[in-house]
This record gives C-alpha cells, sequence and structure tokens, in this order.
C-alpha cells in the first residue's frame, strides 16, 4: 500500500491544475495511463474561451454557453465558470503559456456558437503549450509525485479496508502497474478523478487511445451517480482520410472565414440549415454535414478556407497547414475533405462547484464530470476552461476540510489468487471492435428508439461474456479499458432511451421536438 495525501487520477489539464492548486500544502500523486501527455489536453487545438475583451461581457458568455446547451445547463454553474476564466488565463500566462498577442493584448480568435472573439490560442495547438506549461510547473514541484504507466482499475472504497466497513468512504485507487504488471494499491485521505472522456466507444473519434470513460465507469461501480451520458458531442469537421483517422481541423477555421461546401456542386449550404451559417454551435453544424454526407452519398464534405490570403492562412494554422501538406493537401489553394466525428463527452459523474461527488473523500474535475456547464451540448474552448476552474475548486474545497479528512485504514491488497494469464486475447479485440462500431452506427449523430434498442442488446450480451473474462483472467490495460468503455456504452444507450424528447446533441427521429421543460438524465447505480 502506497501512502500519500492526495491521489489524483489523471495528469491533464483537470489534474495537473489541482495538483498545483494543492502541492504547497500536502503531498499528491498523480497518476497516468501511458505516457503524461496521452489525455486530450495535449490535442486540444483552437483555444480557451474568457471574456477579455473591452466590447464583452460576462452575461454575453453565459448566454451563448445557455444557448449552446439547449438550456440544459445549471446557470449557477455556468455563471461559476464564466466569472472564473479571466483569473484562469492569468494564470496559465503566470505559468509560462505563450499564448498569440495583437500588440500588447491577447489576440482572441472566434468560433462556433459565440457571440463575440473570445478565444485565447497558441496558433492552432493550444492544448500542447498547456500540457507542457502544466506538466513543467509540476515537476518542478517536490510534492507532486508524477507516476505514467499506471491503469487504474477501480477506487478503494470502505469494502476494501481490512476491517470491512461497507462505508462509501473513498480512500484512492488500484492500479496496475503497465510495466511489470503487478497491481498497486494508492491511498490518500482524499481523491480526485481527473481521467478524460469516453470519446474512444465511438468508431471514429478527435480523442486520443485512452479516452475510454474509466474514470466514469470507476465512479458508477463505486456508486456515483453519472448524469446527461446522453449528450455526446460531434465535431462537425474531422479530417477525412484513409490513412490518418482522427486529426481535428479546428472550428477556428470556420471562425476565421472557412465555409462548408457540397464536394460536388459547390453549393454553400450552412445558410441553409441555420442563420448563423458556419458560426452555428457544433450540434448544429454536425447535423448538418452528416445530412448532406447521407442525402447525396458522400464520404465528406469540403471545409473551404483557399478563398483567404494564404499569409493569413498559415499564419493562423501553421500546424494544421504543414499537416495536411505531407498528406498532399494545400489548404491555402484547396478545400479539406472533413466529416464529423465524435469529440466531446458532455455527460459524466455527477458535481457540486466544489468539485464533490456523492461519495465521501471523492471529487472529480474536468472531461470526466457533469458539472452543469455544458447542458445538452458544450460550447467551443469552454472545456479546457472547465478543468481549470474545477480543478482549483476541487483543491480549495479539499484544503478547506482538510482537518475532517482523516488518513487512510489499512487496505486489502489486490487478490490475483484466482486468475490466470489469458489464453483468449482475441475476444477482447473482438468485443472492442463490435462496441465502436454498433455506437458509431446505432448511437450516433441521428438516433432512433429501435437502434438504441438494438445497440442495448448488444450490450447486454456482450457484458456477461466481458465480466467472465475479467473474473478468469489477468488484468491488462485492454481488459481495463474494454471494461470501461462496455460500461460507458451502456450508460450512453440508457440515457439516450430515457430522454423522450430532441434536444442539443440528443436527436432522436422518434421525439423530434424539444419538450417544455429541460430535465437531466441523472442515472442512480
Ligand atoms: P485529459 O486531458 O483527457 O486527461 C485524462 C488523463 O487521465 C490522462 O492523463 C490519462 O492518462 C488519465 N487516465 C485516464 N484513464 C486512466 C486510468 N484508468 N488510469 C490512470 N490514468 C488514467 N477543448 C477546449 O476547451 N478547447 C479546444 O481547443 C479543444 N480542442 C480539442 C481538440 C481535440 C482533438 C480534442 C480531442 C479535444 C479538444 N478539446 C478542446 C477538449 C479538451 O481537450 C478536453 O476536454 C480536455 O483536455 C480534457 O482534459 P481532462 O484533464 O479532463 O482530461
Ligand atoms: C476546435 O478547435 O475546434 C476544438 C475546440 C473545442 O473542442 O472546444
Amino acid at each position: 500500500m502506497n501512502e500519500y495525501d492526495i491521489i489524483i487520477v489523471g495528469s491533464g489539464a483537470a489534474g495537473l491544475t489541482a495538483a498545483i492548486a494543492l502541492a504547497d500544502h500536502c503531498k499528491v500523486l498523480v497518476l497516468a495511463k501511458g505516457e503524461l501527455t496521452g489525455g486530450s489536453t495535449a490535442w486540444a487545438q483552437g483555444g480557451i474561451a474568457a471574456v477579455l475583451d473591452a466590447g464583452d461581457t460576462f452575461e454575453n458568455h453565459i448566454e451563448d454557453t445557455m444557448i449552446a446547451g439547449a438550456g440544459l445547463n445549471r446557470r449557477e454553474t455556468v455563471e461559476f465558470v464564466v466569472e472564473n476564466a479571466p483569473h484562469a488565463i492569468l494564470r496559465l500566462v503566470e505559468m509560462g503559456v505563450p499564448f498569440n498577442k495583437d500588440s500588447d493584448a491577447l489576440h482572441l480568435t472566434r468560433e462556433g456558437g459565440h457571440s463575440h472573439r473570445r478565444i485565447v490560442h497558441v496558433d492552432d495547438a493550444t492544448g500542447w503549450a498547456v500540457q507542457a506549461a502544466l506538466l513543467k510547473t509540476a515537476e518542478a514541484h517536490p510534492n507532486i509525485i508524477l507516476l505514467p504507466g499506471q491503469a487504474c482499475i477501480d477506487l478503494i472504497t470502505g469494502r476494501h479496508e481490512q476491517r470491512y466497513s461497507g462505508s462509501g468512504r473513498v480512500w484512492g485507487v488500484y492500479a496496475l502497474d503497465e510495466k511489470s504488471g503487478k497491481v498497486h494499491a494508492h491511498v490518500g485521505r482524499a481523491t480526485i478523478l481527473a481521467s478524460g472522456g469516453a470519446g474512444r466507444v465511438y468508431q471514429f473519434s478527435t480523442a486520443p487511445r485512452g479516452a475510454t470513460g474509466d474514470g466514469i465507469a470507476m465512479a458508477w461501480r463505486a456508486g456515483c451517480r453519472v448524469s446527461n451520458m446522453e449528450m455526446m458531442q460531434f465535431h462537425p469537421t474531422c479530417l477525412y482520410n484513409l490513412d490518418v483517422k482522427n486529426f481535428l481541423i479546428t472550428e477556428a477555421v470556420r471562425g476565421e472565414g472557412g465555409l462548408l461546401k457540397h464536394p460536388v456542386t459547390g453549393h454553400r449550404y450552412m445558410p441553409d440549415y441555420d442563420a448563423r451559417a458556419e458560426l452555428a454551435p457544433r450540434d448544429v453544424v454536425a447535423r448538418a454535414n452528416d445530412d448532406q454526407i447521407k442525402r447525396s452519398g458522400l464520404d465528406f464534405v469540403h471545409l473551404d478556407i483557399s478563398h483567404l490570403d494564404p499569409d493569413f492562412v498559415v499564419g493562423h494554422f501553421p500546424n494544421i497547414y504543414e499537416k495536411l501538406l505531407t498528406l498532399g493537401i494545400d489548404m491555402t489553394k484547396q478545400p479539406i475533405p472533413v466529416v464529423p466525428a465524435q469529440h466531446y463527452t458532455c455527460g459524466g459523474i455527477l458535481i457540486d462547484l466544489d468539485g464533490r461527488t456523492d461519495l465521501p473523500g471523492l471529487y472529480a474535475a474536468g472531461e470526466c464530470t457533469e458539472s452543469g456547464l455544458h447542458g445538452a451540448n458544450r460550447l467551443a474552448s469552454n472545456s479546457l476552461l472547465e478543468c481549470f476552474v474545477f480543478g482549483e475548486a476541487a483543491a480549495k474545497h479539499i484544503l478547506k476540510c482538510w482537518d475532517q479528512l482523516e488518513p487512510p485504514p489499512a487496505i486489502r491488497p489486490w487478490d490475483a489468487s484466482r486468475v490466470t494469464d489469458s489464453d483468449e486475447e482475441v475476444v477482447i479485440k473482438q468485443n472492442w471492435t463490435e462496441i465502436r462500431r454498433f455506437m458509431w452506427n446505432y448511437v450516433g449523430i441521428v438516433r432512433t428508439t429501435k437502434r438504441l434498442e438494438r445497440a442495448q442488446h448488444r450490450i447486454q450480451m456482450m457484458t456477461h461474456e466481458v465480466e467472465d473474462y475479467y473474473g478468469h483472467f489477468r488484468v491488462t490495460t485492454d481488459l481495463i479499458e474494454l471494461r470501461n468503455l462496455l460500461q460507458c456504452a451502456e450508460l450512453i444507450v440508457r440515457s439516450a432511451l430515457h430522454r423522450k424528447e430532441s434536444r442539443g446533441l440528443h436527436y432522436t427521429l422518434d421525439y423530434p421536438d424539444l419538450l417544455p421543460k429541460a430535465v437531466d438524465t441523472v442515472l442512480v447505480p
């Protein structure tokens, strides 16, 4: 048993923000699956939303967030996050994030759903700069221990105490050391889940390989409620390429003037769907792209910014420009083929404004949570912001309650006495592929009850097989992820079947209308 003060699962924007905010007061262990830069944070392109322009107001940002979220947002959360945004940006500047500037002020770009320019960015690779600055700060702090290569399996609760208490109190995690294959118990007075989203539950996703909803599934199994899991966000413009499957073309390309066009007729179709055209919120644009593709039997649509000055395009999107050139596409001269792909998990572990979950000793922050900020559809560039605000909020609450957080009791070691090495790895690969395919086909951008029921039926059959496998064989990262993917798929489908309306990202042909009252889909374990 390895004891620290605080255990944090995840080394992305949410986990490292919390670690840095705690470290002057206590010893923090940060665990990451694979590499420390393996989460979505490092992949973020567009930027971070904050009211920094003289002509903009908090009220504008709040309204834009509520409109994109189709009224399902919790207003007090939206206010809390929006009002804390300028402070979060200041902290990042102090940590050395080299945001682009326009003379002395930060340069603000624009994205869909925003009524003003309010996105601070580092070229078109904001996430990489943010991840690097947070890591550098964390590495320099003597109280932060960063431990990559640890795949957390489950939360440690009262059930795992040497003297069984049956309480829901969370003491840490059991984690597989990916190198040695051994499982260790890491314990502390409080645990923060900052484990990112579940995007990889879909066949096509912009999210990294490890976005398998581990934290959401672990919290659910331990007894936390999850909320709005049907609200899966699809980004309208993922590059269509047979070799490079998940390269995002940032929404800022549309923000700076990029147009969506039918690849055969050249018709600019977004004004036919929404008065805000290419700058409508993401759910609207993703559905329009999907509709064009299905209606005309296309493989992709075109995103065209070649009408703008080439120096402007290269200056604003240097990384995307370079990447596309390696694939034979010159975005200053020709349109980019794009398709919608899963991008962000709006639902997750239910938390309050202090980042507290339902279980004592367990906090959560970032994409694995449902804080009330995004509602039925996340506004672009509000996600990194949520990570900073809630990472810090959870840390503050832990420090405020420090005296009431008792040290962990003796915990039972992981029991691997009844499992053997697998002789049927094929089961894992088969199930991974199958889940991601039927989720894409049956639980995608446009849904029907019949398709959701088909998906539910498959999940029921697979759950039996996966649990049987899990009970007999030694854990591996692939097996841990498969079990969590399946759990998340089940939560998504159950939530989608529960919602008898079309709101935001949940669009079903069987209930195309909006109900008068916005109600969260809260699942209780
Ligand atoms: P992540 O950064 O995903 O980190 C998760 C961490 O948890 C990782 O360290 C991972 O190793 C760890 N982890 C997961 N499971 C386990 C486990 N079982 N055991 C141990 N560790 C585990 N948002 C914006 O606001 N602006 C943008 O411009 C933007 N662009 C994006 C572009 C792309 C391509 C993508 C995919 C997302 C983008 N987003 C953007 C969304 C945003 O990047 C994410 O929502 C955000 O970075 C999530 O941060 P996080 O800290 O919650 O999780
Ligand atoms: C993008 O750059 O389009 C992604 C922004 C986001 O996901 O918030």
